[in-house]
């Protein structure tokens, strides 16, 4: 083959790989357009309207009424809520049989981290830094969940978040914007294919657009002041990877934005969203957030409602102000029907996309859930990806891996709790099916002498458990007495060779609308921990929570602390395989985690400041605290492994790189002990003088690595030139000319470090 004849074959194969990527359909569509000709004012409002019509869970106070008869109405565009081809098909056939124009319905639904094959909560993902295998957990959720009759997802949530208090970091991706975009890529990769006709793809849904991870206080819901320098550098990046990603569907925020809720926000949707970032897909509200702007204060009902729609938002979730206020808005000349128009056609785009119009029913083929759902091979899939999501905190004289032979005591509030394993947001999972500590022990060690006592309750506090029990009884208070509890658990203890407790937070007690000011192991659980180690037996502490916990006190005793967050239906055979040693642990935190509540907000890209502390050490008239270090408990980037690796002979190529030049980095790493093991090279990058303040230094690269005992590799990271942009004081993304330090190593202190310059 000749170059040339290469190049076109190069050319050809892409044109067609592109050409089928629904996502890059750009608007107009003819046939969108054609039916949009034929449609009244209230068709076109009706397509506007997302309704749920129970059975869900609902998240907020409203949920939908008289579903049916708006369907058959033309008053409904799409339902979340309802699954199963048997049910999803009434719905379908109800608006393709009984509307005048038989438009099919768009349904949705929350798959958060898996269909029904619920794997870990997305801040446990998140630590697997391995962008493939979240790719892949994304593609088994689409296709459990097409198989069940849905074709779109409020799917990936990537709002940063660097304040652990609020309960909803769990669904995210953590603090770090660099790994968010990554995630945010691999996410609507997973979920949306390179067709989005074929019938295992849905529509991706970014979210919460945006920075609602950085709701005041971490108070759920709350309101959001930032400076646009720190918005468009550390919090606006992952929502745009996810759109430059070809996101088919946006959906915007609770909080407000320089004083205007997001889902009335026209700088935020139109501006932003479409004419800066080129978005060609629709905008959701969130559940009833555009009525939320009346408690807001910015109005009644009709003038949130046509707000929103002049701001950009194409469909409203559950609310009913489109539908019941915007024809009153066209009729006063407050909403012009062009507006009304732009909003529908862009909802009939992504159905046209998803293949509605092709096929209503061609999610709904029968045999498909039990074929591809719940499969064997997804929850090994589960399995695996919860063993990747595992953060060994802590190793204290080697106390783990365990030995399959030995006398456990298997104790506390969470080894063996089915309804607790699956973690917040997990509505389309069922939780009978989760495999408990207890069992999974059992299982992968069976030649184990495995005791179980249950310890202590999760809290004794009856009015928490009753705020934290709304989806069923997650904190379940012992008709025993907590004395009596604490001594079984010593007395099993006694009598064994190691103790393994799990404890730590329910499920709902991180999640939506589950904030919390102390996030410290509640005190009876705390206990239970202190009075184990003093019998003097090893004890290796499993640790479970939807967000980081301020644990200085535990991180003192000489115990093994294994952060495990809530790992999904196979928790109990992941957390063995870790505890047993059939995989060596690799995760690596997402998000910091604090000393104590007062350090927050607590992340690894913070600034210098005129002042800083030398060294970290107290000194008076520097920027640090009395009562604690500035340096967090376990930095961003952490996570010990069952060997040790080192690193060393860190080169650059260059020692100065031209603008739209990339730098090639290299370092060694050895495995130094005894374990087959994975290592995240980490690469930071400070940009020592700038225009604007800059960040000691900043996630840039890195790469997951399989290293064998006694082996050393040399990785290889880029430095691509995007690396050196940030967002100016004009929010312009440039670099500056100007020295540049990279540090290399296993977390967000890696020491090793070499500079170059950019001319
Ligand atoms: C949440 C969203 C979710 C929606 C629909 C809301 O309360 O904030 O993340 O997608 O409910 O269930």
């Amino acid at each position: 083959m000749t170059k040339i004849q290469h190049y076109f074959l190069f050319f050809l194969i892409g044109f067609l790989v592109t050409g089928h990527t629904q996502g890059q359909i750009k608007s107009p569509i003819p046939e969108v357009e054609t039916l949009l000709d034929k449609m009244t004012l209230e068709e076109k409002i009706g397509q506007l309207n997302l309704l749920t019509p129970g059975g869900g869970v609902a998240t907020g106070a409203v949920v939908s009424k008289n579903v049916e008869a708006k369907i058959k109405a033309g008053q409904v565009g799409g339902l979340f809520g309802i699954s199963g081809p048997d049910k999803v098909r009434m719905a379908q056939e109800m608006a393709v049989n009984h509307t005048r124009l038989k438009i099919p319905l768009l349904i949705g639904a929350d798959v958060i981290h898996g269909y029904q094959t619920t794997y870990p909560i997305p801040l446990g993902l998140s630590c697997s830094w391995d962008m493939d295998l979240m790719e892949e957990a994304a593609r088994m959720a689409a296709k459990e969940a097409t198989a069940d009759g849905i074709m779109w997802n409020f799917s990936p949530m990537v709002d940063i978040a660097r304040d652990p208090r609020w309960g909803r970091i769990a669904e995210g991706a953590g603090e770090d914007p660099f790994l968010g975009s990554a995630i945010a890529r691999a996410m609507v990769k997973g979920y949306q294919g390179l067709d989005l006709m074929a019938p295992n793809t849905m529509l991706a849904c970014v979210k919460h657009l945006a920075l609602y991870g950085a709701s005041e206080a971490g108070r759920d819901y709350h309101s959001v002041d930032m400076s646009k320098i720190k918005m468009f550098n550390q919090y606006l990046p992952p929502y745009k990877a996810a759109v430059d990603a070809g996101v088919a569907s946006v959906m915007s925020s609770f909080n407000d934005i320089d004083g205007i809720p997001a889902s009335g926000n026209k700088w935020l949707l139109t501006e932003l969203l479409r004419e800066r970032w080129g978005f060609n897909g629709f905008a959701v509200s969130d559940y009833t957030s555009i009525n939320e702007m009346v408690a807001h204060g910015l109005g009644d009902l009709q003038a949130v409602s046509s707000l929103a729609i002049k701001a950009g938002l194409d469909m409203d979730m559950v609310g009913e102000g489109f539908l019941t206020t915007l024809k009153k808005s066209v009729k006063e000349g407050k909403v012009t029907e062009a507006e009304i128009t732009q909003a529908c056609r862009r909802v009939l785009e992504a159905k046209y996309k998803a293949g509605l119009f092709d096929n209503p029913f061609r999610y709904l083929d029968p045999n498909r859930p039990k074929q591809d759902i719940l499969t064997a091979e997804n929850r090994t899939l589960a399995r695996k990806l919860a063993t990747r999501s595992f953060v060994l905190l802590k190793n204290h004289d080697q106390i783990l891996p365990l030995n399959k032979k030995a006398k456990i005591a298997l104790i506390g509030p969470l080894a063996d709790s089915r309804n607790n394993m699956l973690g917040t947001w997990a509505p389309t999972g069922n939780p009978d099916l989760a495999i408990t500590i207890l069992e999974g022990f059992k299982d992968v060690a069976p030649g184990a002498d495995i005791q179980y006592a249950k310890g202590a309750n999760i809290s004794n506090d009856e009015d928490f458990a009753k705020k934290v029990n709304v989806f069923g009884p997650r904190i379940q208070i012992d008709p025993k007495p907590a004395n009596v509890l604490l001594a079984e658990a010593i007395e099993t203890a006694k009598k064994a060779d190691v103790v393994v407790v799990v404890v730590g937070e329910a499920t709902e007690m991180s999640g939506e609308a589950a904030s919390r000011t102390d996030i410290s192991i509640p005190e009876n659980q705390k206990k239970l921990i202190k009075a184990l180690v003093d019998t003097g037996h090893p004890v290796a502490v499993v640790l479970m929570s939807g967000r980081p916990l301020t644990i200085p006190e535990e991180f003192e005793l000489p115990i093994a602390l294994l952060q495990v967050w809530h790992p999904g239906v196979e928790a109990g055979n992941a957390v063995a395989d870790v505890v047993f040693g059939d995989y060596n642990p690799s995760g690596k935190l997402t998000a910091t985690w604090p000393r104590n509540v007062g350090q927050i907000p607590v992340y690894h890209s913070v600034k210098n400041t005129g002042r800083p502390a030398p060294d970290e050490k107290f000194q008076k008239f520097t920027s640090n605290y009395l009562d604690a270090p500035n340096t967090p408990l376990f930095p961003f980037g952490y996570g010990l492994s069952y060997t040790t690796f080192k690193y060393s002979n860190l080169k650059l190529d260059k020692r100065e790189i031209h603008q739209n030049e990339s730098l090639k980095i290299q370092v060694e790493v050895k495995n130094t002990g005894n374990f087959d093991g994975e290592e995240v090279v980490q690469l930071y990058l400070r940009d020592v003088v700038r225009s604007i303040t800059p960040p000691k230094r900043e996630l840039k690269g890195f790469k997951k690595v399989f290293i064998k005992k006694g082996e050393r590799k040399t990785v290889h990271l880029t430095l691509n030139h995007d690396d050196l942009k940030f967002y100016n004081g004009n929010l312009e993304f440039l670099s500056e000319p100007g020295a540049f330090e990279v540090f290399v190593g296993t977390d967000s202190n890696a020491a090793l470090s070499r500079t170059f310059t950019l001319k």
